[in-house]
């Protein structure tokens, strides 16, 4: 039977909480399917950097670069805790990851699940997919201060963009609108950053050229967030900025149910490296450890991982079970555990093979 060796990074504060949930859904659905997964589990964040004083070693990057896909909780530590100060766990680990691995496309599909309670009065039907990119922008770290903390101070953070990188991620988005309904919006803010806006313009535009099926716009990122509240069915696939793409995706999940519902893939399509799911929210210090979190997000990202392992009928039956279990909530408080039981429950039967 095939094996796939997965490495598990819990992380930080509702991050373990939802990964023992995402791992409850994962087991059973491959409990009597032909794959096994073989488990390592990584001890990383802001509690391995106060024990140890590590962020990300390279032989933990060694380590988990040869697994064939990691699953990640949250990382991040409690905010204004004085013995992070000198920490950066979110560019020395998160990042540091996405950037190794070259995790070009950060994939951050938002459904409105029949059922969930969204905040909009009248969302109509909500089915998009941002595709992010994720080794680029301002996220490179490309900047630096002088005169730090006087008056005088002048902070510079550079984003990078490369015609390469562009059109990577910009050529999967295209592939991805082929998939779906046809449609792809480039979102970004080419009337200011007339540099790197308009280098993703011309770089749309060269690939547009060869998908003529596809019908592509543009809305400038501030404009997006307005459609994104009144008509957010007008958007199949989003391609877009490092920044923009995060921006978005929090305000995505919150159209459509909630942040605990938002799953996401940061994936190296060209199988070079081992791609990582993760849920899109971060480690929600505020409700760490009271079993209030929603782990569907990280299930969800456990149904994006079989998606991309090729796994699709255990792909399919998470996907169903979530969907089951959103129409069957009525609202009353569940713990972290209850969710995740109840939509491991609620896995349909396996597809029996031809
Ligand atoms: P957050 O996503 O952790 O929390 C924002 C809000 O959403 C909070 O009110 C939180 O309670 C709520 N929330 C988040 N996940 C939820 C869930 N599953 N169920 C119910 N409610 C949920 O964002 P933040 O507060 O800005 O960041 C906290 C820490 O997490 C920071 O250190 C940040 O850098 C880090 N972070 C990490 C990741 C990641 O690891 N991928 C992502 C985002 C933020
Ligand atoms: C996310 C997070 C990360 C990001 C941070 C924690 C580095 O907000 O995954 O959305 O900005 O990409
Ligand atoms: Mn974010």
């Amino acid at each position: 039977s095939r094996v796939i060796k997965l490495a598990v990074i819990p992380g930080d504060g509702i991050g373990p909480e939802v990964v023992a949930e995402a791992e409850k859904v994962l087991d059973a659905v491959t409990r009597d399917s032909g794959v096994t997964f073989e488990k390592t589990r990584f001890s990383l964040g802001a509690a391995r950097y106060l024990e140890t004083g590590d962020t990300l070693t390279d032989d933990d990057l060694a380590a988990i670069a040869s697994h064939d896909v990691i699953l990640l909780g949250a990382v991040g530590g409690v905010p204004g805790d004085p013995r992070l100060k000198d920490a950066n766990i979110e560019r020395g680990l998160l990042l540091k990851l996405r950037f190794a691995l070259d995790h070009y496309v950060n994939l951050r599909p938002s459904r409105l699940y029949p059922g969930a309670p969204g905040p909009l009065a009248d969302p109509g039907e909500i089915d998009f997919v941002v595709v992010r990119e994720g080794t680029e922008g301002p996220y490179v770290g490309n900047g630096g201060s002088i005169r730090t903390g006087t008056p005088h101070e002048v902070a510079n953070e550079t984003s990078v963009n490369t015609a390469y990188g562009i059109e990577r991620v910009v050529r999967y988005a295209f592939a991805q609108a082929e998939k779906r309904r046809k449609k792809l919006t480039l979102v970004h803010k080419t009337n200011v950053l007339v540099h790197a806006g308009g280098m993703w313009k011309r770089i749309v535009d060269a690939v547009a050229s060869e998908h003529p099926d596809v019908t592509v716009d543009y809305a400038h990122v501030d404009a997006a967030t307005i459609y994104l509240v009144t008509n957010p069915g007008r958007f199949d696939v989003i391609v877009t900025d490092n920044l923009f793409g995060d921006i978005l995706t929090d305000l995505a999940g919150a159209v459509t149910g909630g942040i605990g519902l938002a799953a996401s893939g940061n994936i190296n399509p060209d199988g070079v490296f081992p791609s990582m799911f993760e849920p899109v929210h971060g480690s929600a210090p505020d409700i760490a450890g009271t079993q209030q979190a929603d782990p569907t997000a990280a299930i969800g990202s456990i149904a994006l991982m079989l998606d991309h392992l090729g796994l699709a009928d255990e792909a399919r039956r998470v996907t169903r079970a979530i969907e089951a279990d959103i129409a069957a909530r009525d609202g009353s408080a569940r713990t972290t555990a209850q969710t995740g039981d109840a939509i491991a429950r609620a896995l349909p039967a396996a597809t029996p093979a031809a």
